[in-house]
């Protein structure tokens, strides 16, 4: 069944998890999870952007995921710069936009460096936004809000009765992002891993067992047409939405 353009998602994030067990129960290494990983990256950017996305966000390196083992670590940023490189043409031939969240200047300079230089490139792009969460957590990014929040009001710039929840829309490192509306988990966990906490507060939650080195387009479209079935009803009845559905 085709999706009804009328009953998409504009803004979809995804918490790529499983990359681990995926190798393990092949007898690979960690790594080899990661790298069928940033396959399934390319693909579903791909697949997000032929079915008209707006906006897809990726979970691909969190705060606490600097605990892991260095070499992990290395082989995930080296991962990451891959990607940035392979990515460059598909990413810029087709108006996407490339953005980054997260405490970027934590990310080593052999990455951030062409991230950053991709993301000034594509930034005037109007197609659809690939955002990479790297370094990222969702209280860490609460914590920055309010660090910035406190110093404008003690420098007098900002009444702390003027802070509603536009001025934190606003002050987050993904401001100007569309709402989310499907956050997708896959590998069978039911947790949100400190990912976008603040902005999935209406977004639909859809859980597949399939882990991120086999999710493919066939599970986006399947997350999709779940999604297109569902009622948001933002804290209405259904009453109320059929007589005023905006
Ligand atoms: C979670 O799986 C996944 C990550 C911590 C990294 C995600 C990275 C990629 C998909 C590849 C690189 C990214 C890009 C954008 C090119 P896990 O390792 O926690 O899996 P496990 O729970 O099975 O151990």
């Amino acid at each position: 069944m085709p999706l009804d353009p009328s009953r998409l998602p504009r803004h979809v994030a995804i918490i790529m998890d499983g990359n681990g067990r995926w190798a393990t129960a092949r007898g690979l290494e960690r790594l080899a999870g990661h790298r069928k990983g940033a396959d399934s990256v390319r693909d579903v950017t791909r697949a997000a952007r032929e079915i008209g996305l707006k906006a897809l966000t990726l979970y691909a390196f969190s705060s606490q995921n600097w605990s892991r083992p260095p070499d992990e670590v290395l082989g995930l940023m080296q991962l990451l710069d891959e990607f940035v490189h392979t990515e460059r043409a598909e990413i810029l031939d087709h108006d996407i936009r490339l953005r980054a969240v997260g405490e970027i200047d934590r990310l080593p300079d052999f990455v951030r460096a062409p991230l950053l230089e991709l993301c000034a490139v594509s930034a005037g792009n109007r197609g659809m936004i690939l955002t990479l969460a790297l370094s990222y957590g969702g209280r860490e990014s609460l914590v920055d809000v309010t660090r910035r929040l406190c110093a404008a009001a003690a420098a007098g710039e900002l009444r702390p009765d003027d802070v509603d929840e536009e001025t934190i829309d606003r002050s987050l490192w993904t401001a100007g992002l569309p709402s989310l509306d499907l956050l997708i988990r896959t590998s069978g966990e039911q947790r949100l891993s400190n990912f976008l906490l603040w902005e999935s507060a209406y977004a639909e939650l859809w859980f597949t067992d399939v882990p991120w080195p086999d999710f493919d387009r066939s599970h986006l479209v399947a997350a999709l047409t779940d999604y297109a079935q569902r009622e948001r009803r933002f804290g209405k009845t259904s009453a109320q939405l059929r007589e005023s559905p905006t």
